[in-house]
């Protein structure tokens, strides 16, 4: 999801840093809006670094900067590229302006020309938090169909308690996937992902593995939870946390995934194997580090067990959906997997191009069906491919329903 967040001018600016982190963390990809009093708190060069974009901070920006034209009809291009405007913090003048429709800057203009959801987190002082033309905004915003993220009672930068500092990140982050929350089109569901790499040790100190970062996976998982899916998250291990309300079971090696998702997978309706899962592992397991002996050492390796395989073979009328990493005749390979495991359809991952496959943010893939049709997805971020993914597991439902 692509979330525009509006800083404002207030003190409670510093806690945009971290709010940002958290919706990164959700899977969101943001773009900032600064006001020129926003910029006394915290500055453009943090969040630029954080959210890996441009900061807008002027409507009118230096005409002679390599970008200048270009920012200067931002405002249009951003509000209607956007899922979501939050605004946080959302200062008493920008209530105002938002609720009479004044656009004397970057942020006040963008919000009267998009069309998204928007969401504003005030945060102020006490007084006037409570002062009756803040409220009388505040109410005329409601009624425009702004959700507003009322502050909290607590400790103020000026040393008194009362209401007025900024709703708890968690809440605003909360109400952001509330209000974009996509359709509950997964809501009598189970889906089942497995993400992450596995690891097969070869003594206590070294094992096998491979790049997945389980990014894909855990994209995946948030998916399905957000459309309204009971979703387990079957993970090798990663430096991710799990989404919430995702039903999480960590495994390290292939055959404690195997375990966990034959165990698992009758509660499924679907199954998702996005994990790369190591196809080899050593055939002993020393129990003491191997000591080197200025020899060449011989690692000999059997295959692991094809999970995905065994569940195609019990499938019953589950939806099946397999990865298939490749770097050469992507289709081909895909197109003979998604036969062999008995899939319904196969996600042809070409992982030798540059912005996809293991560990990049985004991901460029070719969706085959068992039923003969083929989707190109050109790179776009992981939670975008995930969504699209689940687009195509109901249509295909729906042309065999
Ligand atoms: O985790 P990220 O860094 O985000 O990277 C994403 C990804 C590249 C890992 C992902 O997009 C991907 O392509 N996952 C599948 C990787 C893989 O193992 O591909 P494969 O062609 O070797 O396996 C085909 C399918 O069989 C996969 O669904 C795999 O989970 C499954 N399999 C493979 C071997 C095995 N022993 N058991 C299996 O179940």
């Amino acid at each position: 999801m692509k979330v525009l967040l509006g800083i404002t001018g207030c003190i409670a600016a510093y806690k945009a840093p971290e709010l940002l982190r958290l919706l990164q963390k959700r899977g969101c990809e943001i773009h900032v809006v600064m006001t020129e009093n926003a910029q006394n708190f915290v500055t453009p060069a943090t969040l630029a670094a954080l959210s890996r974009n441009h900061v807008y901070t002027a409507m009118f920006p230096d005409p002679d900067s390599p970008s200048g034209l270009d920012v200067a009809i931002d405002h249009i291009r951003l509000a209607h590229s956007t899922d979501l405007l939050l605004v946080a913090p959302a200062t008493a003048n920008t209530l105002a302006k938002f609720a009479n429709g004044i656009a004397d800057d970057f942020l006040s203009t963008l919000y009267l020309a998009t069309k998204v959801p928007v969401v504003v987190a005030p945060a102020m002082n006490a007084d006037m938090w409570r002062h009756p033309a803040v409220q009388a905004n505040v109410r005329q915003l409601a009624s425009l169909g702004v959700n507003i993220v009322e502050p909290e009672e607590g400790y103020l930068a000026e040393g008194i308690i009362g209401k007025g500092r900024l709703a708890a990140l968690e809440t605003i982050v909360e109400r952001v996937f509330q209000v974009a929350a996509p359709a509950q089109d997964f809501l009598n569901d189970t889906v089942l992902v497995t993400a992450g790499p596995t690891c097969e040790d070869i003594d206590p100190v070294r094992f096998l593995t491979n790049r997945s970062s389980g990014k894909m996976g855990y994209q995946l998982a948030q998916a399905a939870r957000l459309r309204g899916a009971r979703t387990l998250l079957i993970s090798g291990p990663t430096r991710l946390d799990p989404p919430a309300g995702v039903e999480f079971i960590a495994v390290r090696s292939t055959e404690q995934m195997r375990e966990k998702v034959l165990q698992r997978f009758p509660e499924a309706s679907v199954v998702i194997k996005a994990a790369a899962v190591a196809d080899f592992k050593p055939k002993t397991t020393a129990g003491q580090k191997i000591k080197k002996d200025g020899k060449p050492m011989v690692l000999q390796l059997v295959p692991n067990p094809d999970i995905l395989k065994e569940v195609g073979a019990k499938k019953q009328g589950r939806i099946l959906v397999g990865f298939a990493a490749e770097t050469e005749s992507v289709l081909l390979n895909g197109q003979r997997k998604l036969k062999e495991k008995f899939l319904d359809l196969l996600v042809a991952n070409d992982v030798s191009q540059a912005g996809a496959g293991f560990d990049s943010d985004t991901n460029i893939v070719t969706i085959l069906t068992r039923d003969g049709q083929q989707f190109r997805l050109d790179k776009r971020p992981k939670a975008e491919v995930a969504h699209e993914i689940l687009n195509q597991i109901l249509a295909f439902r729906k042309r065999h329903a």
